[in-house]
């Protein structure tokens, strides 16, 4: 039977995240064993760049619910995750748990291809920002294949429901996650990875900050990216980045050790650092 996990990362009780990943999950035609979890009622603590994480079977050594969430995460066969806009981009517990993917390339192989939705409420038309490009990083790291990343206008906890055209458009993300279908960019879009923003380079040339493809813009304004050869979700890219490039770093590390501590002495003293005072503590 397959597994459906559900993520909600709002803490709002019957939100908008809450109610559609559910409306998605409650329409999936196949025999499913659904779960949820609501991040933001587990603790995931801040990387500590320890790179454990980096070598292959190392789990990651912070005690927190990371481990939890992701062993779920890789035995569903499909994520679905609800993550509101806050301050422009996604709410930030869900960039916490993104940065907790630098050993994702351990074990992507469970994730690969599997089907990924994101349903993502914003409460005022114009303050979407970065938020698209930024929720997508997750399941690229993952090697998923996304399904939809679904921008919705939704401000009161559950105002979703009022308009039918969203229900009904959550059923058919439901009906259709396992049937093969897949985010394809809008005109606009980076024809690569769907990002709705780009950097500009010079003249016309454009370049993605998600997946670093280049192009240029054509006289209608939509990205041509047909002449890049660089994609930074590319398996190869993912594979010489992960597994070349930062494991390389470890050795750079271990090689420039002693020059960077010396470096860094001059800083050891410097303890300025203040704290709130725990009431365990006082
Ligand atoms: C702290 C905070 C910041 C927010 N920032 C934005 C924002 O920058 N842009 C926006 O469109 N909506 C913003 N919103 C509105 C939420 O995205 C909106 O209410 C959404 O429906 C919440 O989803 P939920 O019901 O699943 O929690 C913000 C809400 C909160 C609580």
């Amino acid at each position: 039977m397959k597994k459906v996990l559900g993520l909600v990362v709002s803490n709002r009780k019957l939100g908008n995240s809450e109610i559609l990943v559910k409306e998605i999950i409650n329409n999936i035609p196949e025999e499913c064993n659904r779960e949820l979890i609501r991040l933001t009622d587990l603790e995931i603590k801040p990387c500590k760049a320890c790179y454990r994480c980096l070598q292959p079977n190392n789990a990651c050594p912070v005690r927190d619910d990371f481990n939890f969430v992701i062993e779920k995460i890789r035995e569903a066969d499909a994520l679905i995750i609800g993550v509101p806009v806050y301050f422009l981009g996604p709410h930030g517990y869900y960039k916490m748990l993104t940065d907790r993917l630098l050993g994702s390339q351990n074990y992507s192989q469970d994730t690969q291809g599997k089907p990924c939705i994101i349903v993502m409420p914003y409460g005022s038309e114009g303050w979407e920002g970065y938020s698209k490009i930024a929720c997508m990083v997750m399941p690229k790291l993952l090697r998923m294949k996304l399904v939809d990343c679904w921008q919705i206008h939704a401000s009161l906890p559950g105002e979703s429901l009022l308009n039918p055209e969203n229900i009904s458009y959550a059923r058919a993300l439901g009906r259709e996650l396992f049937n093969g279908r897949e985010y394809h960019a809008e005109s606009k879009e980076c024809p690569i990875c769907g990002s709705d923003l780009f950097r500009l380079i010079n003249e016309n040339q454009v370049e993605c900050p998600i997946c670093g493809s280049r192009g240029i813009l054509k006289n209608n304004f939509s990205p041509d990216f047909s002449d890049s050869d660089y994609r930074r979700f590319s398996d190869h890219e993912m594979d010489e980045h992960f597994k070349g490039w930062l494991l390389e770093m470890k050795d750079r590390f271990s090689a420039e050790k002693n020059h960077l501590k010396e470096l860094q002495k001059g800083y050891r003293n410097q303890n300025w650092w203040i704290k709130p005072c725990r009431l365990d503590e006082c």
